[in-house]
């Protein structure tokens, strides 16, 4: 069968930007990180490039996850699951500050390096540093055969698909599932119980068709994107989970729009950041309905009494609060940043679009950094 127009029109399938595009391939990009990996049976994930027996996996003390930009926010996401759900300490480090800082590897750490390109070269010679001094890494890659897939020793690959468009969409979602699918993993040799396996498991399922849901909803995030094009600077605060969404919604306007963005944990607003609200300045709030609702509906009102807009991200309309609201279906707690960050997504593509950004392509960025 012949195609009509040339192969760039057929592979952004319909859509102006590959950005756009990616961004709508997320339910199928997530569909294939969960592929063939959920036992219902027992509750658990199955990961096949992980050969580690269930007595290796008890052994691990810590995990430490390590990548660069948006995979790393990826695995300030992952640690906090890993962390909940296996009870294991779990943090997160840019693997292009860990590399320098001649750190102490721990034989019962589990490391793991995160990238979408594994082409990445900071989170690369990040991998080499804990292998000279004897650590184990696994990676969380997408492109299948990439120099930091050879270079661990087994991992999970997203089968997210090909992420062409500089900014990271899907790749940092699925990277958050296949984290979720670890943190399962991890779990179920431990502590967690089948309920809760289950309840995960669950939670997984519905992800693809949760997603598709939050794109059906453009036109209030188009119209949300205005103020921040019009706008010099923008606030994106989170709490716990949401800080992440946070980092990573503001590196999507920063990345996409060149509208300055800072994003703060909303725990720490009135130490410093306060200060700059203002009408001119819109802050993003990311309020899950989740123990901390009422912490995150102060501080709208603490940004409301400045005269600062607020477009809040959650599950139902913060009425008086918020100027909008960006509203998302509710998942499991542990698995809501997945549906919290995409109109943050398509709220930096419209601002793009709204300022004539090169897209796909912003100015002075590669879609992968293999030079340092
Ligand atoms: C994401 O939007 C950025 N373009 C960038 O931060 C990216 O995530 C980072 O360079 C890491 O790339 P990798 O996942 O291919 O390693």
């Amino acid at each position: 069968q012949e195609i009509e127009g040339d192969v760039e029109d057929y592979e952004k399938g319909g859509y102006e930007h590959y950005l756009r595009k990616e961004i709508a391939d997320q339910p199928q990009a997530v569909a294939g990180t969960l592929r063939g990996r959920l036992d219902e049976r027992f509750a658990t994930a199955h990961l096949g490039g992980i050969e580690l027996s269930a007595r290796d996996l008890r052994t691990i003390r810590r995990v430490k996850i390590l990548g660069c930009g948006s995979a790393y926010y990826s695995g300030i996401v992952g640690a906090e699951l890993i962390e909940s759900l296996a009870r294991l300490p779990a943090d997160a480090e840019p693997a292009s500050e860990f590399r320098y800082r001649n750190p102490v590897i721990d034989p019962d750490t589990l490391y793991l390096a995160v990238s979408q390109s594994g082409e990445t070269f900071d989170t690369l010679a990040a991998v080499h540093e804990v292998q000279r001094k004897g650590g184990r890494v696994l990676g969380v890659v997408n492109v299948v055969g990439s120099s930091i897939a050879r270079a661990c020793e087994g991992g999970i690959y997203l089968h997210a698909g090909p992420e062409v468009s500089v900014a990271s969409t899907k790749a940092f979602n699925a990277s958050v599932v296949a984290f979720a699918l670890l943190a399962l993993h991890l779990g179920r040799v431990r502590d967690l119980s089948p309920a809760d396996g289950k309840r995960l498991i669950t939670g997984l399922e519905r992800l693809p068709d949760q997603i598709a849901t939050v794109l059906e909803d453009e036109e209030v995030v188009r119209q949300a994107a205005q103020r921040f094009a019009d706008a010099p600077s923008a606030f994106y605060i989170g709490r716990v989970r949401g800080y992440p969404i946070a980092l990573e919604g503001a590196q999507k306007l920063k990345e996409l729009s060149y509208v300055h963005a800072e994003a703060y944990p909303a725990s720490e607003l009135k130490h410093g950041p306060l200060a700059l609200i203002s009408p001119e300045m819109p802050t993003v709030v990311i309020a899950p309905d989740d123990h901390l609702i009422d912490k995150n509906r102060s501080a709208m009102e603490q940004i409301k009494a400045r005269g600062g807009p607020v477009v809040a991200v959650g599950h139902s309309p913060f009425a008086g609060l918020a100027d909008e609201t960006l509203i998302v279906p509710k998942n499991e707690p542990e698995l809501d940043s997945v549906l919290l960050g995409v109109p943050l997504q398509l709220l930096a593509y419209h601002a793009s679009m709204l300022l004539g950004r090169d897209v796909d392509q912003p100015r002075n960025l590669a879609k992968s950094v293999t030079v340092e």
